[in-house]
């Protein structure tokens, strides 16, 4: 059998969301999505999607790219998925490689790689010269059966869809990007440009932008849970934000619950996260939801 380590072409879209899929079952991934942020990245973020083939057949996949949301100039994102019966034949280290050769030549002088808590999966990365950070927990909580905490909006507090906003949504790239540069994370999400917020999340096919819930309080968009989805049954939370001058009055809590009461009216089945595990703030509100942790996650970086 041959073995080919290829760029992404879109007829590989199915072919990569399956792999992600199998291998990543805590996300939600969909051939759209997959075609999408190869198509639509920001030319800087340089972002690349790598094939590995056994005589035409997709094994695997490498997504590769440098950060933009960090003043920290030279950090990249390499994160390699290879299906299981496939491993333990070269695949994932040739994909490593094409990855790593990659961001190294648009400049990059560290990459980060998001690694599951298994022996086979820390074995490879630790082997390939890369060091453990953080680490979080895919969580999930069973929307088609939750008994979800009852929807009580105090005074002087609006809940509003994100696509009430769509003439303007700076407000949410406001909230967004303050919330962001606190969230505990191996990487400081401290520079984000509108513009490529816009390109990278505003724009995203799988945004529902309905669900995503704004709590706005004297006018002020204060509060926000974003939902992505698979438009079918999946639902993941992508990030929930307050405001810092707005923390610790329920606001996070309620717009989340107001998505997911929406959520699960409209038919999903399975709400998905993952969280920092010193992330305190957002794991209590998880808990108080119900969601239950389903995996470890390792943050491994290696200098190039
Ligand atoms: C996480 C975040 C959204 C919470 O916003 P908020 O509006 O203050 O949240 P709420 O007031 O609705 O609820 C916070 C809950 O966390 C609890 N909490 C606060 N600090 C805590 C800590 N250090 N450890 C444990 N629990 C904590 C509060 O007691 C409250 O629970 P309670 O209502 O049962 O008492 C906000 O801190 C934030 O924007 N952080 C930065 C972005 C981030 O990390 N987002 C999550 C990404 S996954």
């Amino acid at each position: 059998m041959t073995l080919t380590v290829r760029e992404f072409r879109a007829a590989d879209s199915e072919a990569v969301s399956d792999v992600v899929r199998v291998v990543l079952p805590y996300l939600v991934t969909t051939p759209e999505k997959v075609a999408w942020e190869v198509a639509n990245a920001p030319a800087a973020r340089r972002y690349r999607v790598f094939v590995a083939e056994f005589d035409g057949r997709v094994v695997g996949t490498a997504r590769a790219g440098l950060i933009l949301d960090s003043a920290q100039p030279g950090q990249a994102t390499v994160n390699v998925n290879v299906l299981p019966e496939h491993r333990g034949r070269g695949v994932g280290g040739a994909l490593l490689a094409a990855a790593e050769n990659h961001v190294q030549a648009s400049g990059a002088v560290s990459a980060h790689s998001w690694v599951l808590d298994d022996a086979e999966s820390r074995g490879f990365v630790e082997r390939h010269g890369y060091q453990r950070g953080r680490s979080s927990k895919f969580q999930r909580l069973d929307l088609a059966v939750a008994a979800l905490p009852p929807l009580e909006i105090p005074p002087g507090v609006e809940l509003r869809a994100a696509s009430d906003f769509a003439g303007d949504p700076r407000p949410l790239y406001e909230l967004d990007t303050e919330a962001a540069r606190d969230e505990p994370s191996a990487v400081e999400l401290d520079a984000m440009p509108y513009q490529d917020w816009l390109a990278m999340y505003w724009d995203r096919p799988d945004l529902d932008r309905d669900l995503t819930t704004v709590a706005v309080v004297d006018g002020v968009a204060a509060a926000f849970s974003g939902a992505q989805t698979d438009g079918r049954t999946r639902y993941w939370s992508a990030m929930t934000g307050t405001l810092r001058a707005y923390r610790g009055r329920g606001l996070a809590k309620l717009a989340k619950n107001q998505s997911l009461h929406r959520a699960k009216a409209a038919g999903y089945t399975e709400a998905l996260t993952g969280n920092d595990d010193e992330n305190g703030p957002m794991l209590a509100i998880n808990r108080w939801f119900g969601y239950q942790p389903s995996a470890t996650e390792w943050v491994y970086k290696r200098d190039l």
